[in-house]
């Protein structure tokens, strides 16, 4: 495996790299040669830390997700110091592009006391400063999941000031466009309101690049329908900018059988969505990994790459019957969208910043988004748009009617989520 991996580092310095830079434009991914890119991902965080510095390990893992299909990794925590070089050249050769968290265990933006400083920026700038080299990165997130119930909401302007921040530096540095995002949580009496205010207002330059969302909601068998996914694409239809999963699983009851691809990529959501990410491949105690490294380990058991009952490195196993299921859907899901050439991006809906309701969405309008070390004073003020028309204030949204089918689902599905999120803060603070 060694001589592998450096072999392949030595040709990949003296050849073209294998993927194509990704871009944004109007509410899809293309390529740099005008393709439409789809994400068919997986969520990757074998260590708390950065699973992108141990070279022979993204090796093995990234031969046995060539065999998989996908096309895309989410990495959720790294370490900006560290030398990505032969990881995220190992994936590059491998045809897979990296999505990356920018915020850190000590930097995350915190939903009840929010706040947005120096301190946060600068370690979100290190992470985007590490990578942006990287043909292969698609994409950053600002966050993940920060707003999970209403009282939560007063926290999304701090979001929009984090985009704005990061949009800042890469422009400043002259760095390509790679898209900046934010990745939520599916709290249907939330989702359109904050998808809504992340798009809203008129001014490119503080609303996200794309915007994702972290979906439990499909448990197989379901359909289109049940799954509550019909709901999710009234909301996503036409979206300002590129709409994608960036979690999505259930594995209740089990086996996953990944029919939930079928929508994402079939006629019904196949115009404005761009993919998705399947939670996830590690299995871990949350029970949704698609490879193991080995047989659960006693909870207290400790060592190189063993945590939270489970080793983290080795030669990787698939799962049975989910790797296959999902290798199998994954074998018949070809998209080509649209291309460049042939694409309006002016077609796609402008969203108008939602008005706050008594104990909803709580932010009201397009309001000043707060500067950099501005802590939360209790409200905010509203401000004009830049174009007028994105600073009208919405009627208020419905809340969870747009999910008839399986009103529980979604709470069932989230607290899976939150489940996963929680387990993995036990294992590793
Ligand atoms: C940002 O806030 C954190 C938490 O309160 C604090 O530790 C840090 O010193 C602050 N940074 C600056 C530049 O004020
Ligand atoms: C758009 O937002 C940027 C960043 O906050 C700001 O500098 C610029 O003045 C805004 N443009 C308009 C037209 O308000």
């Amino acid at each position: 495996m060694k001589l592998s991996w450096l072999a392949a580092a030595v040709l990949g310095a003296a050849t073209t790299h294998a993927v194509e830079q990704i871009t944004a434009v109007g509410n899809k991914f293309f390529t740099s040669s005008g393709k439409q890119f789809f994400a068919k991902g997986i969520a990757y965080q074998l260590v708390e830390d950065d699973p992108l510095v141990d070279a022979e390990q993204c090796s093995r893992d990234a031969e046995l997700m060539k065999t998989l299909g996908t096309n895309s990794l989410r990495v959720y925590h790294v370490d900006p110091k560290a030398d990505h070089t032969k990881c995220m050249e190992i994936f590059d050769k491998a045809g897979i592009y990296l999505m990356i968290d920018l915020d850190t265990f000590d930097t995350y933006i915190l939903p009840d006391d929010p706040w947005w400083n120096q301190t946060q920026h600068d370690r979100y700038a290190e992470v985007m400063d590490a990578f942006i080299k990287y043909d292969n990165v698609l994409a950053f997130f600002v966050g993940n999941e920060i707003i999970s119930k209403p009282t939560h909401s007063t926290a999304a302007p701090y979001i929009k000031a984090a985009c704005r921040d990061m949009k800042a530096h890469r422009a400043r540095k002259g760095y390509r466009p790679v898209p900046v995002g934010y990745s939520a949580a599916d709290i249907a009496e939330l989702r359109p309101m904050l998808q809504d205010y992340l798009t809203c207002g008129g001014n490119a330059s503080e609303n996200v690049d794309f915007f994702a969302l972290n979906s439990y909601s499909w448990c197989d068998p379901a359909n289109y329908q049940t799954s509550g996914y019909v709901g999710l694409q009234k909301q996503a239809a036409n979206f300002p900018v590129p709409i994608l999963f960036s979690e999505t699983g259930c594995n209740v009851p089990g086996p996953r059988l990944f029919d939930d691809q079928d929508a994402i990529f079939g006629p019904d959501m196949i115009n404005d969505w761009s993919g998705s990410i399947v939670y996830e491949w590690i299995e871990e105690a949350n029970h949704y990994g698609l490879i193991s490294y080995g047989p659960p380990v006693p909870m207290t058991a400790t060592g190189v790459n063993v945590k939270g009952g489970f080793t983290r490195a080795g030669t990787p196993t698939p799962v049975s019957p989910d790797f296959q299921n999902l290798k199998t859907k994954w074998a018949t899901i070809s998209p080509t969208g649209v291309a460049l050439s042939n694409y309006d991006a002016a077609k796609v809906s402008t969203r108008v910043c939602p008005t706050s309701t008594a104990s909803g969405w709580l932010v009201n309008g397009n309001v000043a988004l707060p500067t950099i070390g501005e802590t939360f004073k209790g409200t905010y003020s509203t401000v004009p748009s830049a174009t007028g028309s994105g600073g009208q204030v919405a009627p208020p949204s419905p809340t969870s009617t747009d999910n008839p089918a399986a009103p529980n689902r979604e709470i069932a599905g989230m607290s899976a989520g939150l489940v996963g999120v929680m387990l993995f803060f036990t294992f590793w603070l």
